[in-house]
């Protein structure tokens, strides 16, 4: 049976010095995806992981899936190429930083990998009406991007409720993974607005037992609400 949440592990917050470890870690400990943050000093102020790492990463964990959230301006179908190439298994980028969004999902698709759109917190989400069926999934910021540890923007939890119920008025099930500042007490909302795959990365690298890591956080998406 599919699984109805997945929690995928930002490497942004391992430890880089024993990366390939952290992420065997995180395997083991059940984390289901590996999530892969590319920054280019120019879309956003920091700078990350070229290619060359996916591969060895994916070289040693060949069964992982590897989700490529792209933060790079412009995006490239040689940019997507290299990544693929690398072993991604899913590819997503901001529209802002690409003139042809439409083409560019087709291309990811055509590649063999799945295809995203990524929403910053001040993005609207009308565009997505007319993408469905290029499409696997949608990643909304819950902070704005460049950077692990900050806190989950509210109002970003009511756009993954639109984008939901934008999906099933068109009659589509994409997957709607929710990226910053989800952690044990916000993880919950997060799925309770519609999210189904949830990035973790201070609240599972950033701790130094991610076992328990991971406990608390499947323990927060289904303890009661308890909003204020
Ligand atoms: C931020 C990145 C995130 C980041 C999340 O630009 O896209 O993936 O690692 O970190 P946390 O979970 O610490 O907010
Ligand atoms: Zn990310």
């Amino acid at each position: 049976m599919e699984k109805r949440y997945s929690f995928a592990g930002s490497i942004l917050s391992a430890d880089l010095l024993r990366l390939g470890d952290d992420v065997g870690e995180a395997l083991k400990a059940g984390i289901d995806i590996i999530h892969f943050d590319v920054m280019d000093y120019h879309f956003v102020p920091n700078l990350t992981f070229g290619p060359m790492f996916l591969k060895a990463l994916h070289q040693r964990y060949p069964e992982a899936v590897f989700d490529v959230h792209l933060m790079v301006s412009p995006v490239t179908e040689e940019i997507v190429d290299a990544y693929a190439g690398a072993g991604a298994g899913m590819i997503s980028f901001h529209p802002e930083a690409c003139v042809h969004c439409d083409r560019m999902l087709s291309h990811i698709r055509e590649l063999g990998v799945q295809a995203g759109l990524v929403l910053n917190p001040g993005t609207p989400p009308q565009m997505l009406r007319y993408l469905w069926d290029k499409l696997d999934f949608v990643l909304v910021m819950t902070v704005n991007p460049g950077f692990g540890g900050q806190k989950l923007i509210p109002a970003a939890l009511q756009k993954v409720a639109d984008i939901r119920r934008m999906a099933a008025e068109a009659n589509v099930r994409p997957a709607i993974e929710v990226d910053g500042g989800v952690d044990a007490q916000t993880v919950g909302q997060c799925a309770r607005a519609g999210a189904n795959i949830f990035v973790v990365g201070s609240a599972f690298f950033g701790k130094a037992d991610r076992p328990a890591a991971l406990s608390a956080l499947l323990a927060g998406l289904v303890s009661p609400v308890k909003e204020a």
